[in-house]
């Protein structure tokens, strides 16, 4: 178990499709045994393109929040909370602001790309445009490593590293550290100083680890005051100290799932299989699901690598069957009736334990909000350490 924490947000969608199953929850419940792992609805997000239909946030919250939970995320090694229930993340959001440049933001890929594909809606407003800011905010809040996101998301990490980069830079050195750290040096006296001199060079330049240790050990023994001390032992490990920690994103490799046309899969092309459909609406589907086009009669061949159903037998089947619908349809030996049940039969192999998990829940809702409350007062207590020390940088201390 590292020590590392991961952190990753969803929109608030509704219930869940085998898409987002595939594409990101099986990664995160893969992750929360190794990490300390943040997840979280993020519906503040939702609210920055359909501030229009608020309506429906109650509801998109909580079918979401029990896909996961059937997905296997474990609410006892994960934190899983919802964002407006950690406002916390709107200060570090407000005080990120105030040094954040409005260039960074007008030049996410993102960004234009939805005003012009959102075009029904009015996305020129404040919000829209600060939204990368306000993910930054629920990234660098929990001090998070690691950032699991797919590579459409990759540039607003990316972007959240050079916010940590110059918030740090700018608020992490007391004013006048230079001549602080020559003073202290001073009155450490003229050996050790050279001594410690020596140590730092060989750690900031050899990345010597005995040489810090070293350095740290004469700190502690040195009868100086506690602030030189402090002062001498920043400037030995690295200079500036890091208030926010720069994340990285985790690009996990995810299967790219067709939809029921052969488009990709999306709640909203009314193309998509549930994480918890009903079997027979299950079997339904798939039976009408698209197939390569050129097959027309049964008896003509086909060929899988036009065939969205060939991708799912990739996610879903085993070598044999894989090799069994390769040749089956390239010869007209099976239908694609045939063919499908292999999938259909495994993708309810697969729903039946995430309906078993999401059954308690939906007898008892409030067992869900329980679960959610606890991971919403444990996520504002790492939320509020890092507040406390950004608020101290920025000389907000005095309250
Ligand atoms: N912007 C992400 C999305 O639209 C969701 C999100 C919000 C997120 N905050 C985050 C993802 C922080 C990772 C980390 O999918
Ligand atoms: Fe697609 Fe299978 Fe039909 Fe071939 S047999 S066209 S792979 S559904």
């Amino acid at each position: 178990m590292s020590d590392e924490r991961i952190l990753s947000g969803m929109r608030p969608t509704g219930a869940l499709h085998i898409g987002h199953y595939h594409g990101a929850l099986k990664n995160w419940v893969r992750l929360q045994r190794d990490y300390r792992c943040f997840y979280f609805v993020a519906d503040w997000h939702a609210l920055t393109t359909h501030y229009e239909d608020p309506s429906v946030m109650a509801a998109s919250v909580w079918d979401m929040l029990i896909d996961w939970f059937a997905a296997g995320l474990d609410p006892e090694q994960s934190t899983v909370f919802i964002q407006s229930r950690v406002p916390e993340h709107a200060e570090l959001f407000l005080l990120l602001a105030m040094s954040a440049p409005l260039g960074w933001l007008e030049r996410v890929p993102t960004y234009k790309d939805q005003i012009e594909k959102l075009k029904d809606k009015d996305l020129a407003t404040y919000g829209f445009l600060g939204y990368p800011l306000m993910q930054a905010a629920d990234i660098l809040i929990y001090r998070a490593r690691w950032v699991p996101v797919g590579e459409d998301q990759v540039p607003h990490v990316e972007m959240t590293r050079e916010v940590a980069r110059r918030f740090n830079h700018l608020f992490g050195r007391e004013p006048g550290f230079e001549d602080k750290v020559a003073a202290a040096l001073k009155k450490l006296g003229g050996k050790s100083a050279r001594q410690l001199e020596d140590l730092r060079r060989q750690w900031q330049q050899a990345g010597a680890a005995a040489a810090v240790e070293h350095g740290r050990t004469l700190l502690a023994g040195a009868s100086i005051p506690k602030d030189d001390r402090e002062r001498l032992r920043g400037w030995l490990e690295g200079s500036s100290r890091s208030i926010l920690l720069e994340p990285e994103a985790r690009l996990t490799e995810t299967p790219k799932l067709p939809g029921l046309d052969g488009a990709k899969m999306s709640k909203s092309y009314g193309n998509a299989v549930l994480m918890r459909e009903e079997p027979r609406a299950l079997g339904e589907k798939l039976r009408k699901m698209t197939t390569d086009p050129a097959r027309v009669r049964r008896s003509d061949p086909g060929e899988p690598e036009r065939c969205p159903v060939w991708q799912l037998h990739k996610v879903y089947s085993n070598a044999d069957t894989q090799a069994w619908v390769q040749q089956g349809c390239r010869s007209a030996a099976i239908g694609c009736l045939d063919c499908k049940q292999p999938v259909i039969d495994a993708m309810l192999a697969e729903q039946a334990p995430w309906r078993e998990r999401a059954q308690p829940f939906l007898d008892r809702p409030q067992s869900l909000r329980e679960i959610v409350d606890a991971g919403c007062d444990r996520a504002r207590a790492v939320a509020d350490e890092t507040l406390r020390d950004v608020r101290e940088a920025m000389g907000l201390a005095y309250r």
